[in-house]
């Protein structure tokens, strides 16, 4: 094992900060960490919002479905799929002339920014810990489109994909269970999934409650802010239809 193994071991979320400023060469260590990321193509079809203002994450903390501790945060990085930067490019050297088929970024270059964007924040996430700042994604930032992107004033073909809120923290949560690896990694192909399988992955969870698909369900799945997240996230695909 080496720093970076055990570093990756150790993670947990963080959602209770101690409320000690992130110094500014942090933050710039944490951003340039993100930015060399592996990108399809050298593009970089990202951008990232940095949000420090005890205003914009008070907004996040109600917007991103009520969870109180984003405004504690000292720092969130807003990871945005971004084809528009390319667009535009392409748009002012007249791409569309010379190949007629260009209407504009596919579903490719979405995959491909949403891509991007994860590299980055997973980058951003490990730099933080490095330093001993603590993270949480906030996936709720997918939802509200309408009101994250004038927010964030952000333009057509663009999608908020990933949050990131940063801060210290006093103690670290105790690590949390993952699946076992023979449910999760499989060798050259995919398994035949059989209910044996299913049985067997989730029966540490149902041994603790035999409820507990129903009650998975009930909370995510069924749950309002879910609801919402499909409605936001349909809003924003439409723009790479
Ligand atoms: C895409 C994504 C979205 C997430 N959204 C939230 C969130 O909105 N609020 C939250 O408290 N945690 C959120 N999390 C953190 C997960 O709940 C957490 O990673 C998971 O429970 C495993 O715990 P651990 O990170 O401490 O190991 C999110 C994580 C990911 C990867």
């Amino acid at each position: 094992m080496n720093e970076v193994i055990d570093l990756l071991k150790s993670h947990t979320s963080i959602r209770k900060f101690n409320g000690e400023e992130i110094k500014k060469e942090d933050v710039d260590v944490i951003v340039g960490a993100a930015m060399r990321g592996a990108t399809a193509g050298n593009m970089m079809a990202y951008s990232i919002i940095k949000v420090q203002s005890e205003d914009m994450l008070k907004n996040l903390a109600v917007s991103c479905d009520n969870q109180p501790f984003i405004a504690d945060a000292k720092l969130a990085l807003l990871f945005v799929a971004d084809n528009y930067k390319w667009h535009k490019y392409f748009e002012q050297r007249g791409i569309n002339e010379e190949f007629p088929d260009y209407k504009g970024p596919s579903i490719s270059d979405f995959m491909l920014g949403v891509e991007d964007a994860m590299i980055a924040a997973q980058n951003a996430v490990i730099a933080a810990e490095s330093l001993g700042i603590g993270t949480c994604y906030i996936g709720d930032i997918m939802e509200q489109c309408e009101y994250h992107r004038e927010l964030f004033n952000l333009p057509e073909y663009t999608m908020p994909v990933a949050l990131v809120v940063m801060g210290y923290y006093d103690t670290k949560p105790k690590l949390r269970d993952r699946f076992d690896k023979s449910f999760v990694v499989f060798d050259e192909v995919y398994p035949e999934i059989n209910n044996d399988f299913i049985n067997e992955m989730f029966s540490e969870e149902e041994k603790k409650d035999k409820d507990f698909a129903p009650k998975f369900y009930k909370r995510k799945m069924d749950a309002p802010f879910f609801k919402e997240m499909i409605r936001s996230i349909k809003i924003y695909l439409k723009q790479w239809e």
